[in-house]
């Protein structure tokens, strides 16, 4: 039965149809939407408003075609959407009793319940792909505890830590990531079938059990918003942009640790392409690709809130152009979280590098300055400026970091305070080193390996018991 032969006498063809139908994005909601179906009709006999006979057959009907999966449809666009196409296979399978199946329902509440069955298990999936990203980045970090490399501000030299403390932070971001994805998920785990059109119906629906039956935590405790609100898609894709961020950040520096100016990380040949005309070539073209895919979901989202932004109450057909987007943001961000995963478990980082970098270029300086705050009982700001006008009178001189030397700190001091600082020359090596450096920044979240240990622990403990 034609759904406008009632009210409308012409047909919608051609590219109007085309344009108007949802069918091709809607494949991603054909199970959602039988399931949907299925506990409806369940639902409808058990509460004696369709006759059970009837609802039998039609139950029948749905798990064939469950069975037989989305091939089974005739979908042309003349036929709007998926909730059309699965009504016209039932009614090809019964006749004219399938119509029951509509009773009480709208393609309004269909659609918002089937979006939100099938967006829960995207989310279930790239949740678990999210927890092996974290539980390998704690390996990494667990092998590179002693791994020396300067950490930077402004990307220029700042202080001496490790690649494992560097690791970390990445961990730290993924799990907050994480943590945005499972609040999207709860918050959207409740049913708006049963909301139909917009008020709800006069049937004496259940719609606590139709929520328990496709697995939701409750029924949505107002219909208008049941049909008008994808706030659960905008959030979610908000929730994915930002975890598109913290695996183009790390690609970013993938990108540039291995450059040769860094020489810090070597990528697997695997995750580098060469260069069609100069044959030295290794490049990182898949941690590229990667800070340019992620681009797109920061589209999406911004296209979604866009679409929704001023849409009246209840249901609006711009609604259906927000599927799309979300589909197209899961995608980008399913793949690019797998492979920037292998991509990082795959590459060397290069501990002689790390650790002469980390010796190269003053790194040590901080905690010069503290060591004289700790030794010589000055106030940091004296302390900052020996220190800082040590460094310019050793780069003009040509020396290195490791060339300052007690006797070189007691001479810049006097010039400036007019005292010398008589700190031992022992003390003032190991202040130098950067691995003692390390070593003591023993606070919460610093990177002596015994707190980056506690850290990894913390996270192990999250990994196997994530909420
Ligand atoms: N294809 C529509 C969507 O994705 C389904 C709901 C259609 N409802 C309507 N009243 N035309 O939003």
């Amino acid at each position: 039965m034609n759904l406008r032969s009632g009210r409308l006498k012409g047909q919608m063809k051609g590219e109007v149809a085309d344009f108007t139908s949802s069918l091709e994005f809607d494949r991603r909601i054909f199970q959602a939407d039988v399931r949907c179906n299925q506990a409806h009709t369940t639902m409808l006999i058990e509460q004696g408003i369709i006759p059970s006979d009837i609802g039998k057959k039609i139950l029948k009907a749905l798990d064939e075609l469950e069975k037989e999966g989305i091939t089974a449809l005739k979908l042309d666009s003349a036929v709007e959407d998926i909730h059309m196409a699965v009504e016209n296979y039932v009614t090809s399978k019964i006749g004219p009793e399938a119509g029951f199946m509509h009773t009480a329902k709208s393609r309004n509440d269909q659609v918002a319940t089937d979006l939100r069955i099938a967006l829960k298990e995207e989310i279930e999936e790239i949740e678990k792909e999210l927890l092996l990203f974290i539980k390998i980045t704690i390996q990494m970090a667990q092998n590179h505890l002693d791994s020396i490399m300067v950490g930077y501000t402004h990307l220029q030299h700042a202080q001496p830590t490790t690649f494992a403390h560097h690791l970390i932070s990445y961990a730290q971001a993924l799990k907050r990531d994480y943590g945005r994805l499972y609040d999207a998920y709860h918050r959207m785990n409740l049913c708006p079938l049963g909301s139909a059109a917009l008020t709800t119906t006069s049937f004496p629906i259940n719609r606590e059990q139709t929520a328990k039956l496709l697995g939701f935590s409750g029924p949505m405790e107002n219909s208008i918003d049941g049909v008008s609100s994808r706030d659960f898609i905008a959030e979610t894709v908000f929730a994915l942009t930002l975890l598109g961020t913290t695996l183009s950040k790390i690609s970013e520096e993938l990108i540039i640790w291995s450059t040769y100016e860094f020489r810090m990380v070597e990528l697997a040949d695997e995750f580098s392409s060469t260069s069609s005309i100069m044959p030295q070539k290794k490049n990182p073209d898949v941690a590229e690709i990667v800070r340019g895919k992620t681009a797109v979901l920061n589209g999406e989202l911004v296209t979604i809130l866009t679409i929704i932004k001023s849409l009246p109450q209840s249901y609006n057909r711009d609604l259906q152009e927000v599927t799309p987007h979300l589909w197209k943001a899961t995608d980008t961000l399913h793949s690019a979280l797998r492979i920037t995963r292998e991509m990082l478990a795959s590459a060397e980082f290069k501990d002689e590098r790390g650790e002469e970098l980390a010796r190269a270029n003053f790194s040590a300086a901080t905690e010069l300055a503290d060591l004289m705050v700790k030794e010589g009982g000055l106030p940091f700001r004296t302390a900052h400026q020996i220190v800082g006008r040590t460094v310019s009178t050793a780069l003009d001189k040509g020396m290195k970091a490791e060339d300052v030397d007690a006797q070189f700190l007691d001479d810049i001091s006097q010039e400036l305070t007019g005292k010398t600082l008589g700190i031992d020359e022992s003390i003032v090596k190991k202040a130098l080193d950067p691995q003692e450096i390390i070593g003591s920044r023993k606070v919460i979240g610093g990177p002596a390996p015994s707190m980056v240990q506690e850290v990894i622990d913390n996270l192990r403990e999250f990994v196997d018991n994530p909420s």
